[in-house]
């Protein structure tokens, strides 16, 4: 039988896709798989003997001649019972041997499928880790890693359906190759009648996968977004968007069972409507000695019943299939987006040119056009320009997060994606537009997991950022813990608190988007006062709003449109720039 092209293309990418995931684990599911065979073997003989027992009691003989017909063997009913006791003991050590391997073998597939795909979204590029929705990411660690596991299971039952379904085949050929051609001709017209509930089945699944996707993002946006919802008193419209993503993870579901059930109810009434069709024939063909016949019937039924098996268990193959899909494509976009660490040690961060940079963003827009800066070590550069110009775009290419669309970005003589990205890390700080602290204590926060930053470092930066006293007041002191994000300090306190995380492990680049945004204006007067202690030891970029925060800096930039509009120093601004000295006649204003 040849299948259709696309079906056939489908099925290998299937069987690709099953070798990549579970390839790592394949010894031990070959262990699993001869162990279950034996097991079956085992119980096959069990079973044997105990009905050789039965007719040795009931003949009253005392012995058993043969256990096999044809395999001759003399046996007293003791030996026997000793034999079947000797079967049993063996087959439930190597059973529980298999059901030890295969449970360690789920778990390890569990933990290894998590450990890649964190691993690799967070060796992946700035630029494909901000735009994957944490919803999503969630949904296939947690819910489809444990789906995608219970492929395994599925895989070794079906194995073992395959494995008993051919010693039947074998067994009818001793009987008469008619049934075993009988016995291939029904599967394969049952194989073929079915195919389109497998086919449901996996759609459905695909469709649970998307849906399963979207509403984790809504649930996580639900929580981020819960004093906007009450705020804006929109929780029914919510509720109702919520909801209808509740409702196609419903249809979806019910799709994907109604296939699942179908498929097995339709494959028994067939099974039974071909066994009933052979003992027809045979009931009325008109034959001398009709037990070969009877034994075909039997084969017949049972290869049909572990046919069905094979058929179930690859139905909840396929059905799972769209969850590995999920995490194999996952991990391929991050592996794609992997960063190329530079090995170039970097002892200084020497002077950064910026030669006729381009960026756009992967959605087409672009953010800076030809933008030629020098910045010299020491320099103190501040950046203005109006919402949305390309500032923060801008000190993203400064930090190394995304990589110039054109143009060159040269750090001392090289590329910064040539540097070693430790060097780089420990060498350039930076203070975001939004800070966000880890839910764990203001010093761990402080310390952020960097070997390099010592205690006392930490304390002494919680001073410089004017911060300190107001954090040993809390509850637990410094060991008091921030919440999500930091949602249990205050705005302006989390953002001095970023600000003493910068200042911690002693960069010789300071990058800061907009750093006093929310703070009040003594915070404001004190965090100036640090930067112009660092003044000179260290390089400082400071995007700002407030023209107060630019009395640091030597030259601004002046950014419009995603183009260098000026760069030189405020006094000249103030003379020449159109934006810079509408914004200072705005500033005289408030
Ligand atoms: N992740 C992104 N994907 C696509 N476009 C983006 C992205 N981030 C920013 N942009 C666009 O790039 C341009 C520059 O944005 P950028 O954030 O650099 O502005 P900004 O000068 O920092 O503004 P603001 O002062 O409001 O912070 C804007 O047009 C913005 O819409
Ligand atoms: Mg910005």
């Amino acid at each position: 039988m040849t299948k259709p092209a696309p079906q056939r293309r489908q099925l290998n990418n299937d069987l690709r896709l099953l070798a990549r995931t579970f390839g790592f684990v394949r010894r031990r599911l070959i262990t699993v798989f001869a162990l279950a065979t034996m097991t079956a073997i085992l119980e096959a003989a069990i079973v044997l003997s105990i009905a050789a027992a039965g007719t040795t009691l009931l003949d009253g003989s005392g012995s058993s001649n043969s256990l096999v017909s044809g395999i001759p063997m003399d046996l007293t009913l003791r030996q026997l019972c000793l034999g079947v006791g000797v079967l049993v003991v063996v087959r439930a050590g190597l059973d529980l041997l298999m059901i030890e391997i295969k449970a360690r073998t789920e778990v390890l597939y569990d933990a290894s499928a998590r450990t890649e795909v964190t691993n690799a979204y967070l060796e992946a590029d700035w630029n494909t880790q901000s735009t994957e929705q944490a919803g999503g990411l969630q949904a296939a660690l947690v819910t489809f890693v444990s789906l995608a596991r219970t492929v395994l299971t599925k895989l070794i039952d079906l194995s073992l359906s395959v494995v008993s379904f051919v010693v039947m085949l074998v067994a009818s050929i001793t009987v008469g190759g008619r049934v075993t051609v009988l016995v291939v001709i029904a599967m394969g017209a049952l194989a073929y009648l079915l195919r389109p509930f497998i086919r449901a089945n996996r759609h459905a699944s695909a469709r649970q996968r998307a849906a399963i996707g979207r509403f984790s993002n809504q649930v996580n946006e639900m929580v981020s977004m819960s004093r906007e919802i009450r705020v804006l008193g929109i929780t029914e419209p919510i509720k109702g968007e919520l909801g209808v993503e509740i409702a196609e993870l419903k249809a979806a579901g019910h799709a994907s069972s109604a296939a699942s059930y179908r498929l097995q109810s339709l494959h028994a009434s067939l099974t039974y409507l071909v066994v009933s069709i052979g003992l027809g024939a045979l009931i009325f063909s008109t034959v001398s000695d009709p037990q070969p016949y009877a034994a075909m019937v039997l084969l017949l039924y049972r290869a049909m019943v572990y046919g069905r098996a094979v058929q179930t268990t690859y139905q909840g193959v396929v059905g799972s299939i769209p969850f590995l899909e999920d995490l194999d494509e996952r991990l391929d976009l991050y592996r794609q987006a992997q960063r190329q660490p530079g090995v170039d040690p970097l002892p200084t961060v020497g002077t950064i040119t910026f030669d006729a940079v381009d960026f756009s963003y992967g959605d087409g827009t672009r953010a800076l056009e030809d933008i030629s800066v020098t910045i010299q070590p020491g320099d103190a550069i501040g950046i203005v320009g109006p919402s949305g110009a390309g500032k923060s775009t801008f000190v993203q290419l400064l930090l190394g997060l995304r990589a110039p669309t054109g143009g060159r970005l040269v750090v001392g003589e090289h590329s910064i994606a040539d540097y070693r990205e430790d060097d780089w890390s420990r060498l350039v700080s930076f203070v975001p537009q939004e800070s966000q602290l880890f839910d764990m204590s203001v010093l761990d926060n402080v310390i952020s997991f960097r070997p390099h930053v010592t205690r006392d470092a930490a304390i002494q930066a919680l001073q410089a950022a004017h911060v300190l006293t107001e954090m040993e007041a809390l509850p637990d002191g410094l060991d008091t813990t921030v919440g999500e994000g930091g949602s249990r300090i205050s705005g302006g306190q989390r953002q001095r608190v970023c600000i003493a995380r910068a200042l911690a492990a002693s960069p010789q680049l300071l990058v800061l988007d907009e750093p006093t945004s929310a703070l009040d204006l003594a915070s404001e007067e004190a965090i100036r006062a640090t930067l112009e202690v660092l003044k000179g030891q260290v390089t400082l970029v400071i995007v700002a709003h407030r023209l107060s925060t630019l009395r640091v800096c030597d030259k601004v930039l002046v950014i419009t449109q995603g183009r260098v509009d000026a760069f030189a120093e405020r006094r000249e601004l103030e003379a020449n720039n159109e934006y810079f000295s509408s914004a200072v006649e705005l500033a005289k204003l408030v």
